[in-house]
C-alpha cells in the first residue's frame, strides 16, 4: 500500500522520509504480543508512586498537574472514612454530577474504577457474540484482556493514509456477528481527532448494525468537546456507549474513576458485570473535582503548553508528527523508536516504544514543563542534529 503526502494530520519538515517510513509500516498483521516493550525499563529502582527523583516519565499519557486541590481535601477527608463500604448515595451523588452535564439521567451513568475497568466489560459483554471491529491502532488493551480470556477477537481495520480512522472500512467489515465495534476520538496513540461532523454520521450508522463504543478518554483535552463527543447520539437514543476517564484531565489516573453513558438498558448491564466498586477516596475526589473549572482550565493549559513546546522542537527539527489535540504526540525521529526510548531511558527520559510494526512512529507524553522541556533540549542531540 502506497501513502500520499498530502494528508491533512501529518505535519513535516522531512515528508519524503515520513513517505518510506509510513510505507513501512503500514502491512502486517496484529499479535497479542505487540504490547510488550511498550514501556521502558526503569535505569533505577523506581519508588512506590509516582516517577523516581529525576526521572522524566513521558510514556504513559498521565498529567502530573493532577489531582486537584478540592480532589486532595477530599481524598484526605474521606479516607478517614476508609473503614467503611462507600455509600450509594456518594456513587449516586457522583452519577447525578454526571449526568446533569451531559444531559441525560442518572440511571444511564456506570461510574467505574477507571474507564479500562468499564471497557474490559464491554468486551466480556459483546466479545462472545462476534469480533470487536476496531481501526488498526486504538487503545485496545481491554479488547485483548477478553481476547486473551478466550472471549473476543479484534478485527483491525487499517487506518488512512493520513493514519486517520477508516470508518467507512470499519462499516464495511460490520457483519450480523459482530460483537461491537471500538472507537477511541482522539485516538491513542496517534491523538488525531475526528470532528464530530465526521464521526456522528459514521457512528450513527455503524450503531444501526451493532453497538458502537466512543472512548473519549482524551475528549476533554481538544480544543472543542462538544464539537467532538458523540454523547448527543446517545441521546438520539442511538446504540453507543461513551467512556470517560478522570485519568487525564482531571489527572487522577492512580485514583482510578471513570465512567460510560448509554441507554439504561446498556448501563444496567455494564454495572452487572464491573468487578469492583468504587473506593470512598475515588469517588469523593471525583465528587469533588468533576466540576472544578478553575483546576480544569490550568491543567488543560499546562498540557497545551507541553505540546507546544514539542510541535515547536519536532517543527524546527523538520521531523513529521501528527497534529494532537491531546495529552501526548506521535511523531517520527527518524530512528526506529525503540532505539530512541533506549536512548532517551538512559538519560533518565521515559517515552513510549514501538507500537505493532509501527518501526518509526514514538509516542511522547505531555508531563510537567520541566520534563518536557528536558526532552526538547535532548532530542536533537540523540538524533544527531
Ligand atoms: C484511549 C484510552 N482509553 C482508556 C484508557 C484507560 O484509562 P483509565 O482506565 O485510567 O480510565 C487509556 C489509558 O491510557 C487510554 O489511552
Amino acid at each position: 500500500m502506497g501513502y500520499r503526502l498530502t494528508r491533512r494530520g501529518i505535519l513535516s519538515g522531512g515528508a519524503l522520509g515520513a513517505a518510506a517510513s509510513l510505507t513501512a509500516c503500514a502491512t502486517g498483521s496484529a499479535s497479542l504480543a505487540e504490547a510488550k516493550g511498550a514501556f521502558p525499563p526503569s535505569a533505577a529502582p523506581l519508588p512506590l508512586f509516582g516517577p523516581a527523583e529525576g526521572q522524566a516519565l513521558l510514556s504513559r499519557n498521565e498529567n502530573p498537574y493532577g489531582p486537584s486541590p478540592s480532589a486532595l481535601d477530599a481524598i484526605s477527608k474521606s479516607a478517614s472514612k476508609g473503614a467503611y463500604y462507600t455509600n450509594a448515595e456518594a456513587i449516586q451523588s457522583l452519577m447525578k454530577l454526571i449526568a446533569e452535564r451531559h444531559g441525560v439521567d442518572p440511571e444511564q451513568v456506570v461510574v467505574t474504577t477507571g474507564s479500562g475497568e468499564a471497557l474490559s466489560a464491554i468486551a466480556l459483554i459483546y466479545g462472545p457474540k462476534g469480533p470487536i471491529v476496531a481501526p488498526r491502532l486504538f487503545w485496545d488493551t481491554t479488547s485483548l484482556y477478553a481476547a486473551n480470556l478466550g472471549m473476543a477477537s479484534i478485527t483491525r481495520i487499517p487506518l488512512t493514509a493520513d493514519m486517520e480512522i477508516d470508518y467507512a472500512g470499519i462499516e464495511a467489515a460490520i457483519t450480523p456477528q459482530t460483537g461491537m465495534v471500538q472507537l477511541c476520538n482522539p485516538n491513542n496513540p496517534t491523538g488525531l481527532t475526528t470532528p464530530g461532523s465526521v464521526i456522528r454520521p459514521a457512528v450513527a450508522s455503524m450503531a444501526a448494525k451493532t453497538t458502537v463504543v466512543v472512548d473519549e478518554a482524551y475528549i476533554e483535552l481538544t480544543d472543542d468537546e462538544s464539537a467532538i463527543t458523540c454523547m448527543p447520539l446517545v441521546k438520539e437514543g442511538k446504540n453507543v456507549i461513551i467512556t470517560r476517564t478522570f485519568s487525564k484531565i482531571y489527572g487522577m489516573a492512580g485514583i482510578r474513576v471513570g465512567y460510560t453513558i448509554s441507554s439504561a438498558e446498556t448501563a444496567a448491564k455494564i454495572r452487572a458485570t464491573v468487578m469492583s466498586s468504587a473506593p470512598c477516596t475515588s469517588t469523593a475526589a471525583a465528587i469533588a473535582c468533576y466540576n472544578d473549572e478553575a483546576f480544569i482550565t490550568y491543567s488543560k493549559g499546562k498540557i497545551v503548553e507541553g505540546r507546544q513546546m514539542v510541535e515547536a522542537t519536532l517543527g524546527t527539527l523538520g521531523l513529521p508528527y501528527l497534529k494532537s489535540q491531546t495529552n501526548f504526540v506521535y511523531f517520527q525521529s527518524g530512528k526506529p523508536a525503540n532505539d530512541l526510548q533506549k536512548a532517551m531511558a538512559a538519560e533518565k527520559i521515559s517515552i513510549r516504544g514501538q507500537y505493532m510494526d509501527y518501526v518509526p512512529w514514538s509516542r511522547v507524553s505531555m508531563g510537567k514543563i520541566e520534563d518536557v522541556t528536558r526532552f526538547c533540549k535532548t532530542l536533537p542531540r540523540l538524533i544527531g542534529a
